[in-house]
């Protein structure tokens, strides 16, 4: 997780403005005297974003550049959509465990461990699966109808290693030869998995 806070608040200050705060490594933070109830408030999460899209997922993000006010509180969440059949594709989390807590429907969530065993339940409606740190991981609309989630994050900013796009998608991208041997399979492959995740 994030250091803990030696301040009562510290809401981000707007880009480029504001103090480096020198108590605490996050973002710097506005001027104490123009923090309002407002910055402590979000409402992003009232709505989920589309999941017409390949992977039938959406992720709406609530960490410390969407929410300036939880900057230095060590903590965030997001609001995950899944249409029927949609996953939320494999990534990863270098700052942050993950607490899934579903909201709707019905989802496979699940994570491998550093020693290559895969962890996973079912999770509906009011139930919660955790994700330790770093720590491959997905949700899986198994239910009838579309699923929804709340994740909840112990740091500002988890940050997010998507596994497909980071490996295939990489700008400049990674030479095929290495992507080949690395996963034991003939150049093609991996040019069709990079036609897929490579912009442009
Ligand atoms: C789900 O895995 C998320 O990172 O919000
Ligand atoms: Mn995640």
């Amino acid at each position: 997780g994030d250091p803990e806070p030696v301040q009562d608040f510290c809401v981000a200050a707007p880009r480029g403005d504001g103090e480096a705060s020198p108590a605490f490594p996050g973002l710097p933070c506005k001027p104490a005297s123009t923090v309002v109830s407002d910055d402590f408030f979000f409402a992003a999460h009232a709505r989920g974003a589309s999941t017409d899209n390949p992977t039938g997922s959406s992720v709406t993000p609530g960490n410390v550049e969407a929410f300036p006010g939880l900057n230095t509180l060590g903590l965030s969440l997001n609001r995950v959509d899944l249409a029927p059949g949609g996953v939320n594709p494999l990534h990863s989390h270098p700052r942050s465990a993950e607490l899934v807590h579903v909201e709707d429907g019905e989802m496979l969530v699940g994570f491998v461990s550093t020693e290559g065993k895969f962890y996973s339940k079912v999770a509906r409606a009011g139930e919660s699966f955790v994700i330790p740190r770093g720590m491959m991981h997905f949700q899986y609309n198994v239910g009838a109808g579309a699923a929804r989630a709340m994740t909840v994050f112990n740091s500002q900013l988890p940050g997010v290693v998507l596994a497909a796009q980071s490996l295939f998608g990489a700008e400049p991208e990674i030479p095929d030869a290495v992507l080949a041997k690395s996963f034991q399979v003939d150049a093609e492959i991996i040019k069709l998995l990079k036609s897929k995740f490579r912009k442009g």
